[in-house]
């Protein structure tokens, strides 16, 4: 076998849609508060796509900043994978429109659907086949349009999602000099599979009038039990991205943007303050696959991402799926 070759991380792009909608929104239609969401959730706005906007317009954008950064050509990319549940179609995959939007004539292209673990999945596969020599340059995408999918008579759950898309180019370390990623990891739980659910959305409940008037295809949570599971995964993924490092050796977390209540309740369970989290969600809510990717592009480009120091990447959603990356910037 090959020796593995080291990753990096070449550059970060994100993009989020014009639209901004504040919780006062939700408090014309729906028995709800700014109070009661900002409190409960740490959400005090999000953005939600233009008409005739979707993913794939967002992930295109987010894709040409983090090429900028880069400096990489889209015809110099091998593979594209886009983690998302909310593809512009069904078929085809949204990376193939990207693929071809981005003038990345040379690059496979597929989607991955981990949820709100989609770019952790996307950026660990574009790792693994950069690894193997399988492939030099990879766009790793999150992005989302979950603002069509939300049951806005549903106080539970339209509060908390919002679109947007996030974009990482990775090549080989030796290309770029920087954010080597030094470990990741994947898990799922499928016995779960109900406690965040777009059952109507599949094969098995096609789209019908009938399970479109039951509104079978929307996005429901079974809020207080993820919560648990969350606060649970997310502080054990830290501990095991931290084995053999220390505390003074991290200069960043960026964790999936789910709600505030469960990034604090992580930290404290590790007895860590916020002065090392990297959180947006007040401005975007959940993002989903985006949310991973969209913070860390805020955090490289505010410069909190220092030089040798070490970033963690870390998500859980739907599935119950959940993955984390340990790098060194
Ligand atoms: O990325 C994965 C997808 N995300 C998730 O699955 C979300 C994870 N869960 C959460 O973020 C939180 O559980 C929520 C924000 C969804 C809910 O917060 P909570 O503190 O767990 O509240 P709860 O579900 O225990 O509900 C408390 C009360 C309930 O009323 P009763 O039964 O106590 O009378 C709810 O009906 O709050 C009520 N409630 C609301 N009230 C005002 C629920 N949503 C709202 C709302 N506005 N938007």
């Amino acid at each position: 076998m090959n020796a593995r070759i080291r990753v990096g991380i070449a550059g970060t792009g994100s993009y989020v849609p014009e639209r901004v909608v504040p919780n006062s929104h939700f408090e014309q239609f729906l028995d709800t508060s700014d109070e009661w969401i900002v409190q409960r959730t740490g959400i005090q706005a999000r953005r939600f796509a233009a008409e005739g906007q979707a993913t794939v317009d967002m992930a295109v954008q987010a894709s040409q900043r983090a090429l900028e950064m880069a400096k990489v050509r889209p015809e110099e990319l091998d593979l594209i994978v886009c983690g998302t549940l909310t593809p512009d179609y069904l078929l085809p995959a949204a990376a193939t429109i990207v693929q071809s939007k981005l003038g990345a004539t040379r690059a496979g292209a597929f989607d991955c659907n981990a949820a709100c673990s989609g770019f952790l999945t996307s950026f660990s596969t574009a790792e693994a086949f950069i690894a193997s020599g399988r492939a030099r340059k990879v766009l790793a995408i999150g992005a989302e349009t979950l603002s069509r999918w939300l049951d806005y008579k549903d106080r539970g759950s339209c509060i908390l999602f919002g679109d947007g898309a996030g974009a990482a180019v990775l090549t080989p370390l030796e290309d770029c000099q920087q954010g080597e990623i030094l470990r990741t990891t994947l898990g799922a739980d499928g016995s779960g599979y109900e406690l965040i659910h777009m059952k109507g959305s599949g094969s098995l409940i096609p789209p019908t009038p009938d399970s479109l008037a039951r509104g079978d295809h929307f996005i429901r949570v079974q809020g207080r039990e993820v919560f648990r599971f969350a606060v649970d995964r997310m502080g054990r993924l830290i501990e095991e991205m931290m084995e053999g490092h220390t505390y003074d050796e991290v200069c960043l977390v960026v964790p999936h943007q789910v709600n505030r209540r469960i990034i604090d309740a992580a930290l404290e369970r590790m007895g860590w303050n916020d002065e090392k989290v990297m959180v947006n969600i007040q401005h975007y809510g959940n993002t989903s696959a985006a949310s991973v990717p969209v913070a860390l592009d805020e955090a490289v480009r505010a410069g909190r991402c220092q030089k040798g120091k070490l970033v963690i990447l870390v998500a859980f959603g739907a599935g119950l799926t959940w993955g984390a990356s340990l790098i060194r910037w």
